[in-house]
């Protein structure tokens, strides 16, 4: 059998050079495949009660809870900057939380207030919230607790109230990162009986049991107080599951399907590109965040090249969108 050696075959050197198009800036812009942009950034933002606050995180240094008044500023900035989504968290105070999360559907609570807020200051800004009871539950679970078991469909009737809640008060899309089963189909059936016909969901389908969230349960003091979240998010060792819940969240009505993490996972972003047809995200997470900017502290790496090549890292295994905390700072890397 003989071998057929095409022109482009690397062999044929020195006709063949890869280093020619390395060769210069311009060739290197030229032969680029993907580009980072404002507008495929989705800013997460921490919301807390309490006026002129802004309180940095400790496990993530740099980043802000925001109380409402000082919210307006940041979200119009971003705008300012070409990002056109944010992602809303809100800091729930203990005494406010019990195990059906009854907080989060109430009409004037801080979430409902602070969507308010941020499409009052910014209209044009897609404004997109979180769809989970862990902030407002105190057992830090993201559903209701019966005899040390989170309850899935229990808990999938109060995530719907909960959505059409948030976009009673102006949401634009709403992000079920849950994990519960049938949350999107309910989800969607209850917004659309509401009237919401164009409040979409950005489910977050592939989430994994990750020990990268620690940064944002101190960030939001929503730790589990019992056990951890594996009977819900995923087995980091399964990639054929991810497929699976991306297809069962797109034939139940995710616009926007996410997987999260983002680096220790871009193989499960490829598969789910290439499975569903909808746009895909991916939530470069609180640890990822937190291990850049320790390291850089330390002097040990550069920041903002680590920033730029774990963002286009991202892109290049096929996402679409990128929920980071990195993305004002990015953007202004961007655009100078
Ligand atoms: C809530 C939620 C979490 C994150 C987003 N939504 C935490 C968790 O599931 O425990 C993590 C985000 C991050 O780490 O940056 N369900």
């Amino acid at each position: 059998m003989s071998i057929r050696i095409s022109s482009s075959t690397p062999g044929n050197f020195p006709s063949v050079r890869g280093r020619r198009l390395r060769a210069t800036a311009a060739i290197r812009d030229l032969s680029t495949e993907h580009r980072l942009h404002p507008a495929q950034f989705i800013a997460p933002l921490f919301i807390t009660e309490g006026e002129k606050v802004k309180e940095e995180i400790p496990s993530m240094p740099k980043y802000y809870r925001y109380s409402l008044d000082l919210i307006k500023q940041e979200v119009k900035e971003l705008y300012q900057l070409g990002i056109r989504s944010v992602l809303l968290f809100v800091k729930v105070s203990d005494d406010l939380k019990d195990n059906e999360g009854t907080e989060a559907l109430n009409p004037d609570g801080l979430m409902q207030r602070a969507i308010k807020t941020v499409k009052d200051a910014q209209p044009e800004m897609c404004v997109m919230t979180d769809i989970a009871l862990d902030p407002y539950s105190s057992y830090g679970h993201d559903g209701i607790v019966e005899s040390d078991q989170i309850v899935n469909d229990e808990t999938v009737s109060v995530l719907a109230k909960m959505a059409v809640s948030h976009a009673s008060a102006g949401a634009d899309f709403v992000a079920p990162s849950d994990m519960m089963d049938g949350r999107v189909a309910a989800i969607r059936k209850r917004m659309e009986f509401e009237g919401f016909y164009n409040t979409g969901i950005m489910a977050y389908s592939a989430k994994y049991a990750s020990c990268f969230y620690g940064p944002f349960r101190d960030a939001l003091d929503s730790a589990p107080g019992f056990g951890d979240k594996k009977t819900y998010q995923m087995n980091p060792a399964n990639i054929r599951e991810a497929t699976r819940e991306a297809m069962l969240d797109e034939q139940e009505g995710a616009d926007i399907i996410m997987v999260k993490p983002g680096l220790p996972y871009l193989d499960v972003v490829r598969a789910v590109r290439e499975t569903v047809s909808v746009p895909v995200s991916v939530y470069q997470v609180s640890g990822e965040y937190a291990m850049i900017k320790a390291a850089s502290e330390k002097g040990w790496l550069n920041e903002e090249q680590a920033i730029m090549e774990t963002l286009i890292s991202l892109r290049r295994s096929g996402v679409d969108l990128i929920a980071t905390y990195f993305a004002k700072e990015a953007s202004k890397l961007i655009n100078s």
